[in-house]
């Protein structure tokens, strides 16, 4: 089909919008929000000071970073009815679908739901990134059989989503990793969730739906969803002797390994590179290296014999079972730091909106009439 005029499978190297916020070269492996390199961003700020650059375009002052501490703080807590719904979800519900139909409900308790002005998008972006941790950990819990625990105004953004994790304050370190891969995670451009809530919000529908078509997005494997698809395979290749031989013969059977390649990045993702410092600092703390030391040696090959570069899925799954967190929470975490991006390139689609509406090349049979004999009418 690719000789169809004008046909761009994928959209590929298409420009969709204009955009201040992240700044993605894939030939040099650089990625930037606002101008800000993010090794610097990972070295110097946390989360929620990203949060701040993503939506205003600055790195917070005084001021500005302890107003949006205190907004997300105030939102942090879920409706109760929410929790009750929360409850009355199947057993062993796949927990991005579970998180896609939370944020969707979430939407029906807030009366501002519906507004598209700046100001109550600000409110409900604020909204929307303190409570998604907190619908994440409320239902782990309960999928397990624990109650939900309630957030705790003295820990960060990272720390509390531990805590309410495992009701244990976490170690600094392990804080402060997760913090550092919600700032990795925290914006990527127009990818396919960005750009399913750009074009759910280019019809004006709410925010709320918006964010729903990016969680929708994200979850598949191709996106978000290889952040847990990197654990499981891990986990089906079982033991660092079976690396080698798993993955010569899987790719020789052209089998797709999750966590390696992207459409932007042909040279190395910049954000693996920090992952995996940080997964070995993280095991080497736990001393369980087993994961990593796979990952390690997996990388090896798949570069080996096609030249594909691990991506941001892949040393974040080694990561993240070192910080306790189990492999169907991944995408959720992802998802839980996308929300940033995701309300950032909002605020810019709303601000300048056109309907996104392409055109598909028709490809069916060609113009004909209803034959006598097979007209019902
Ligand atoms: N494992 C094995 N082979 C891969 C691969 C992977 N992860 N990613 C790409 N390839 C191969 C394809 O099989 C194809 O080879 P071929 O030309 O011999 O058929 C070639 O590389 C190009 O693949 P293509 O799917 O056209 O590249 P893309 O730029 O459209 O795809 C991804 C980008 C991310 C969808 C793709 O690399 C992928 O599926 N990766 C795994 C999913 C993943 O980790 N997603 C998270 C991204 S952050």
């Amino acid at each position: 089909m690719s000789e169809i005029p004008g046909l761009i499978r994928g959209l590929e190297g298409v420009i969709a919008a204009p955009t201040a916020i992240c700044d993605l070269d894939g030939i040099n492996g650089r990625l930037a929000y606002c101008g800000y390199d993010i090794a610097d961003l990972c070295q110097h700020s946390t989360f929620e000071e990203v949060v701040a650059l993503l939506w205003n375009g600055e790195l917070p002052d005084r001021t500005t970073r302890e107003a949006l501490h205190a907004g997300l703080l105030g939102a942090r807590a879920i409706p109760p009815e929410l929790v009750s719904a929360l409850r009355l979800y199947p057993r062993g519900a796949n927990s991005m679908a579970a998180l896609r139909a939370a944020v969707a409900q979430l939407g029906l308790y807030d009366a501002e739901s519906e507004a598209i002005d700046a100001s109550s998008l600000r409110q409900i972006a604020i909204r929307l990134t303190a409570a998604m941790p907190t619908i994440v950990a409320a239902h782990q819990r309960i999928q397990n059989g624990q109650d939900p625990i309630a957030p705790r105004a003295d820990l960060g953004h990272a720390a509390n989503f531990l805590f309410m994790l495992s009701g244990k304050v976490p170690a600094p370190g392990d804080a402060r990793a997760l913090d550092v891969s919600l700032i990795l995670y925290a914006e990527h451009e127009m990818n396919a969730s960005s750009f399913a809530a750009r074009v759910a919000a280019s019809t004006l529908s709410d925010m709320y739906s918006a964010v729903t078509a990016g969680i929708a997005t994200i979850k598949g494997p191709l996106h978000g969803g290889a952040g847990e698809a990197v654990m499981r395979t891990l986990e089906e290749i079982g033991t660092p002797e079976n690396v080698e031989p798993f993955a010569t013969a899987a790719l020789a059977a052209r089998r797709r390994f999750m966590g390696f390649g992207h459409r932007v990045y042909k040279n190395g993702d910049p954000r693996a590179t920090i992952l995996r410092a940080m997964a070995d600092e993280a095991t080497a703390r736990t001393g369980d290296r087993k994961w990593f030391e796979m990952s390690i040696r997996l990388h090896e090959v798949v570069y080996r014999e096609k030249r594909l570069h691990p991506n941001v899925d892949f040393y974040s799954a080694s990561l993240f079972a070192a910080l306790g967190i189990p492999a169907e929470l991944n995408v959720p975490i992802i998802t839980i730091a996308r929300i940033a991006g995701w309300t950032a390139q909002l605020f810019e689609q709303y601000g300048d909106n056109r309907i996104f509406r392409p055109r598909a090349a028709y490809v069916g049979a060609p113009a004909r009439a209803i034959a006598p004999s097979t007209a019902t009418t």
